[in-house]
């Protein structure tokens, strides 16, 4: 038997039709000897039914119920018959092929299924095995309609962004796995080469260098699908192993790149939503996100900004302020406004909100609500009219609003205000569902200082071009694309000019024997014609999640690591045998490593 059709399109137009149907057995059921079956594939579900009255032939029927018997659920058959009408209210109005069955007449099992660990069917997430279990028979979990829609909504978004690129005459180039080390500020995942023992490549954290020296090669613009390696902890957004859309582009300036993407993103969004996408995306300063919402990936989707109020309530004599003033801190002000209507934030929500601030580690929090008569709270006696109506203006504060203050160090009071805002935004609902908020966050510093070493260290990484004179403070010319609050891309012009790139290494510490060492193949690329250039890297498993409202990126990838990154279907990673790490050199680097102490302590 050779299929003649999938599970997916057999509708009313086939009634009559002799068809093949292969695919696995979802689930059967016996209504009083007449025997019915899902059967399913990737393209969807057609019921199968079998009637004894249909046979008259009895040799026939018995070989067909022998074959049908074997039809447990998850075997994989392949099934001959005539396409029917359902009987009249037995319709499934959800599924495509709903209104139609094949009444079997032949039946072969082509490969029989152990019992499922877990039913495959159409559950609610929520009814879903463990993750453990699902990750570990992660090919049974992968039959799900669901996560066959997700495998086909990435594989369209690449699709569509492979058709938007190619059409605007990028190159897609393939660019090595086995490298050297790039730094993006994660740990590199190191693979031993036999044959040059006691030397390792890196897998790339991104292409970052072989993208730039492609441009120095004059391929005028770049794109890959790059798979990208990262040794560092796994969160829901987070994967050892993830895939960046990476593209960079010649004698670009920000504008050029930023305007390539957004028009790549509204390509993608009209192929998979069928919507136009509003462009220009919204634009906020690195300083502006950081004191207005705390975050340098802020959720735009409600509105929450903080105020810093320090100056207005600088003379004001209320005591925990007048602290933290004097100490160099801050002081924001945060509205939460209930722009849809409903009632304020009572007493009992405040006294919770403020027990979490404490939580989260600040002293507490001060409040005051807006009345018919103005400001009203125990503390508002400190505040003279003026400075009570200099917080009412700053904070945009009307009737019925409650104004949260937030006080102490800086970086602590914006970094607890930003959180703030986003439990305030799921605890009162503020967030629309299925909005979208894509937001530029540019002019990032190019440096940031080690608290405690004082040390400078890349924002970035070290290859961003300076917005100005190169100095600790200077800002990058760089651009991060947010989607509802999750770093989506990140992005800069670089520096084209080997000495100016140089300065910047040598700010990071670099002496020159190191630089040389890690950079030198770069550097002296750039020194034989490099263009001014820039690029970005988008995270295709953050995009594809965000799009899909899924939780954590494992949920788009096929075979992801789960949150210990590790693999419960192969095992990986796994301990190799000795002979392998010998033919390596690893088992005598180890040993060489070890000093004589250690060897006696472990005899
Ligand atoms: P960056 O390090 O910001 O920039 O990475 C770009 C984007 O890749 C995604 N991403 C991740 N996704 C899943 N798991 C991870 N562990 C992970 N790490 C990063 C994010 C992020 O915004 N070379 C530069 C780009 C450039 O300058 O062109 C880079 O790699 O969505």
């Amino acid at each position: 038997m050779k299929r003649t059709h999938t599970c997916g399109e057999i509708g009313a137009g086939d009634l009559g039709r002799e068809v093949c149907l292969q695919g696995w057995v979802r689930f059967s059921r016996d209504h009083g000897g007449i025997l019915f079956f899902d059967l399913a594939d990737a393209y969807g579900t057609t019921q199968l039914v079998y009637d004894p009255e249909d046979l008259p032939d009895n040799a026939a029927r018995k070989a067909l119920e022998e074959a049908l018997d074997g039809f447990t659920r998850e075997s994989v058959v392949s099934v001959g018959g005539s396409v029917r009408e359902r009987v009249p209210g037995t319709e499934d109005p959800r599924n495509p092929t709903g209104e139609v069955e094949v009444l079997i007449k032949e039946a072969e099992m082509l490969s029989p299924s152990r019992s499922p660990p877990f039913e495959i069917g159409e559950q609610k997430e929520h009814l879903l095995p463990a993750e453990e279990t699902r990750l570990r028979y992660r090919y049974l979990d992968l039959r799900r309609s669901e996560m066959m829609r997700v495998l086909r909504f990435r594989h369209r978004l690449l699709a569509l962004a492979r058709e938007h690129l190619d059409d605007r005459s990028f190159l897609e180039v393939e660019t090595p796995l086995l490298t050297r080390s790039t730094p993006e500020g994660a740990r590199d995942f190191l693979v031993p080469s036999r044959v040059h023992p006691g030397s390792f490549y890196a897998l790339p954290q991104s292409p970052q260098l072989f993208k730039q020296m492609l441009m120095v090669a004059g391929v005028d613009r770049y794109y890959q699908m790059a798979r990208c390696f990262r040794d560092e902890d796994s969160r829901a957004d987070r994967q050892p192993e993830f895939t960046q859309l990476d593209l960079e582009m010649c004698f670009a300036d920000r504008e050029d790149v930023i305007g390539t993407v957004e028009s790549l993103i509204a390509h993608i969004w009209r192929g998979l939503h069928g919507e136009e996408l509003s462009t220009p995306f919204l634009r906020l300063g690195y300083e502006e996100a950081m004191s207005r919402y705390g975050t340098d990936s802020p959720d735009l989707r409600f509105g929450l900004p903080m105020t810093e109020v320090g100056p207005i309530v600088a003379d004001a004599p209320y005591e925990i302020f007048q602290r933290v003033l004097a100490k160099g801190g801050a002081i924001a002000g945060l509205n939460v406004k209930r722009e849809d209507g409903a009632d304020s934030v009572g007493r009992n929500e405040i006294d919770r909100l403020i027990s979490w601030v404490k939580r989260q580690g600040m002293g507490g929090m001060t409040w005051m609500k807006v009345s018919p008569s103005g400001l009203e709270s125990n503390i508002v006696k400190y505040f003279t009219p003026e400075v009570q109506s200099g917080l009412m203006e700053a904070m945009d504060a009307e009737e019925g609003d409650l104004l949260l203050f937030l006080a102490g160090p800086r970086e602590k009071v914006l970094e607890t205000g930003g959180l703030l805002r986003e439990k305030l935004a799921a605890d009162l609902g503020l967030i629309e569902e299925g909005r979208q908020q894509f937001l530029w966050v540019v002019d990032c510093p190019l440096f940031e200082k080690d608290p405690v070493s004082g040390r400078l260290t890349a924002f970035h990484h070290p290859f961003v071009r300076p917005a100005g004179e190169l100095s600790p403070e200077v800002r990058g010319e760089s651009y991060d694309l947010c989607l509802n609050g999750v770093e989506l891309g990140s992005g800069s012009l670089r520096n084209h000019d080997p000495a100016l790139q140089r300065r910047i290494l040598s700010m990071l510490g670099l002496s020159e024997e190191r630089m040389e060492q890690e950079f030198g193949f770069f550097l002296e690329a750039l020194g034989y014609g490099a263009p001014p250039h820039g690029g970005i890297a988008l995270g295709v498993d953050r995009m594809v999640s965000i799009m899909l409202g899924k939780e954590s990126i494992r949920e788009v990838i096929a075979f992801p690591k789960n949150k210990r990154m590790h693999s419960p279907m192969d095992g990986s990673p796994t301990p190799v045998d000795d002979d392998k790490l010998s033919e390596l050199q690893l088992m005598s680097l180890a040993i060489d490593d070890l000093d004589l102490d250690d060897l006696e302590d472990l005899q």
